[in-house]
């Protein structure tokens, strides 16, 4: 096969639900042995039971709030005693609440700011300590968001977060270069997600292609950056939005 992820350990954070999910599906399909993650057991336990039904490699499972940087440990080191080695990390979940900037309290800054951005820290820095240490390396990726590159109204903590992340992105890419760590990242515009449809965002007049993004959109620039197909990209966010250039959101 041109592009071969054959046995290639991938870690996909938050994918019990969403794009996670769909990325951890597809990967597990194509031979990858997926590691999937998520707060809640029994959506994990769902992924689980799907990508079981066909007929792929079962998935290592880890229950873990990424909050924690024990609970990273946790992963981290839980996956590396099952297959030896991590090839990718792919740091996905997140996930935020919309208000006015003025009704945000410090805790709710700090949750949104916990959930997209430190956490991607603590698993890159786990990931790292393995990674360092393999001939080959690692791959990092980082899915950001639109809202890194325009102002997402009443999304002030998540914007301000995946704003952040773009920029730690390729701040690992340059630092870790020299261990042949590549860190990238994805930016989705509007995805039909259970999350995005809760929170009814998006308008289709300001997206090129005039539609919405589904989860299955995203898997051709993740699997680009998961294969040996990008061994010479680093530090680059790819935008996978339809064209999306106008306001995120009107206030
Ligand atoms: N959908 C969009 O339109 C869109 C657009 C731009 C960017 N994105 C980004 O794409 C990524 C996936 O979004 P999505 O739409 O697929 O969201 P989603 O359907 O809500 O899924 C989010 C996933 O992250 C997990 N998660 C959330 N907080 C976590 C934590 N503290 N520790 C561990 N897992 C946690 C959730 O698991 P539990 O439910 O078990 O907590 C779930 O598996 C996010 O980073 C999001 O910011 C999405």
């Amino acid at each position: 096969m041109f592009i071969d992820i054959k046995d290639k350990v991938i870690i996909i954070t938050g994918s019990s639900g969403g794009i996670g999910k769909e990325l951890a599906i597809k990967f597990a399909e194509l031979g990858a042995k997926v590691v999937i993650n998520g707060r809640k057991e029994e959506k994990i336990q769902e992924v689980y039971n799907i990508i079981k039904s066909r007929g792929c490699e079962p998935p290592l499972a880890i229950q873990a709030n990424l909050r924690k940087y024990e609970n990273v440990e946790n992963l981290i080191n839980k996956t590396y005693e099952q297959y030896g080695k991590i090839d990718v990390l792919i740091n996905n979940a997140g996930g935020s609440f919309s208000a006015p900037a003025e009704e945000i309290s410090a805790n709710g800054w700090n949750a949104v700011i916990e959930t997209n951005l430190s956490s991607v820290f603590y698993c890159s820095k786990a990931a790292f300590n393995i990674m360092r240490n393999q001939q080959h390396g690692g791959k990092i990726i980082n899915i950001s968001s639109v809202a890194a590159f325009l102002p997402d109204v009443h999304y002030s903590p998540y914007s301000a977060a995946k704003g952040g992340l773009n920029l730690l992105t390729e701040t690992l890419a340059v630092e870790w270069a020299k261990y042949n760590i590549l860190v990238n990242g994805i930016a989705p515009g509007f995805i039909d997600t259970k999350a995005s449809i809760n929170q009814g965002s998006g308008d289709t007049n300001e997206i090129a292609l005039r539609r919405r993004g589904k989860p299955e959109d995203l898997f051709g620039a993740a699997l680009l950056l998961v294969s040996d197909l990008s061994n010479y990209i680093t530090g680059e966010t790819i935008r996978v939005d339809g064209g999306l250039r106008g306001a995120l959101r009107n206030v």
